[in-house]
C-alpha cells in the first residue's frame, strides 16, 4: 500500500510573514494520526523560517528547484546540500514552469535528479504533456521521453526516494482539472511504462501524484483513484483551509 502524499507548491508567492503564518496554519490543521504525508514547498528565501515552524511536526519541507552541481562558480544557483541545511527533505524537479518558462531540458532534469538523490533528498519529479501534445494524442510518447530521460542511471535505492507528479500542462493554474478518469489512465500508463523499463517492484512502489488545478472540491474524486497517490497543489495550497481540505480528502 503506497502512502498518500499531498504537497503544496507555493511557487513565487508569499511574503516571509505570510509563509510562516501559512506553515503554522498547516501544521496546526493536519489531523493527528493522519497517514498522509504532507509537504510544503515555499520559495527559497523562506525555507529556513518555514522549516523552523515544521520541525518536529509531521509536515515536511521541500524546495521548488535545485542545481545539479554540489558547489562552485554557479552564480545564483542552490545546491542540494544547501537545501538540506535549510531543513528541506524534498525537492521538486522538472516542474512544467521550469521546463516551459525557463527552458529546462530533459538532460538538465536528469542531472538534477541524480545530484539531489545522491545528496539524500527525496525528489518529486514532474512530468506531463502540453495541450498541443494531448490534442495530437502524444501523451504516451511525452511520458516515455520525460520519464526515460529523467530516470536514466538511477539505482534501486534512489528509486525508493523518487516520487512522480503527473501534471498535464493544460491543467496547471487554468482551473481545467483532469477528470479522475483521465488522471487514473495517465497514472496507470506511467506505472506500466515504469514497469516495462525498471520492473514491477519499482513501478509498484512509486508514488505518482496528480497536479493541475486540484481544489478542495475536486480532490476526493482524484485521490480515490487507485493509481493516484496524492496531489501536487499550486493555487489552493496558498490557503490553509483549502490545502487542509485536500489533505483530509486523501483516503486512508
Ligand atoms: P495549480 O498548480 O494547482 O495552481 O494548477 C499546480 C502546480 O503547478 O504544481
Amino acid at each position: 500500500m503506497r502512502t498518500k502524499i499531498v504537497a503544496g507548491n507555493w511557487k513565487m508567492n508569499t511574503t516571509r510573514d505570510e509563509a510562516v503564518a501559512l506553515a503554522k496554519a498547516v501544521v496546526a490543521g493536519v489531523p493527528a494520526g493522519t497517514k498522509t504525508k504532507v509537504l510544503v514547498c515555499p520559495p527559497f528565501p523562506w525555507l529556513t523560517a518555514v522549516a523552523e515552524v515544521t520541525r518536529g511536526t509531521p509536515v515536511a519541507v521541500g524546495a521548488q528547484n535545485v542545481f545539479h552541481e554540489k558547489k562552485g562558480a554557479f552564480t545564483g544557483e542552490v545546491s542540494p546540500g544547501m537545501l538540506r541545511e535549510c531543513g528541506c527533505e524534498y525537492v521538486l524537479v522538472g516542474h512544467s514552469e521550469r521546463r516551459h518558462v525557463l527552458g529546462e531540458t530533459d538532460a538538465a532534469i536528469n542531472h538534477k535528479v541524480h545530484t539531489a538523490l545522491e545528496d539524500g533528498l527525496h525528489v518529486v519529479l514532474c512530468v506531463g504533456e502540453t495541450l498541443a501534445e494531448r490534442e495530437r494524442n502524444l501523451q504516451e510518447r511525452v511520458f516515455q521521453r520525460q520519464v526515460y530521460a529523467a530516470c536514466a542511471g538511477l539505482t534501486d535505492e534512489q528509486f525508493g526516494r523518487l516520487i512522480f507528479a503527473y501534471e498535464p500542462v493544460w491543467a496547471i493554474g487554468t482551473g481545467k482539472v483532469a477528470t479522475p478518469e483521465q488522471a487514473q489512465t495517465a497514472h496507470h500508463n506511467i506505472r506500466q511504462r515504469m514497469s516495462q523499463l525498471y520492473g514491477e517492484k519499482i513501478a509498484g512502489s512509486l508514488p505518482i501524484l496528480y497536479g493541475g488545478s486540484v481544489t478542495a472540491e475536486n480532490a476526493a474524486g482524484l485521490l480515490n483513484q487507485p493509481d493516484v497517490d496524492g496531489a501536487l497543489v499550486g493555487g489552493a495550497s496558498l490557503k490553509a483551509d483549502q490545502f487542509l481540505a485536500i489533505v483530509t480528502a486523501a483516503p486512508g
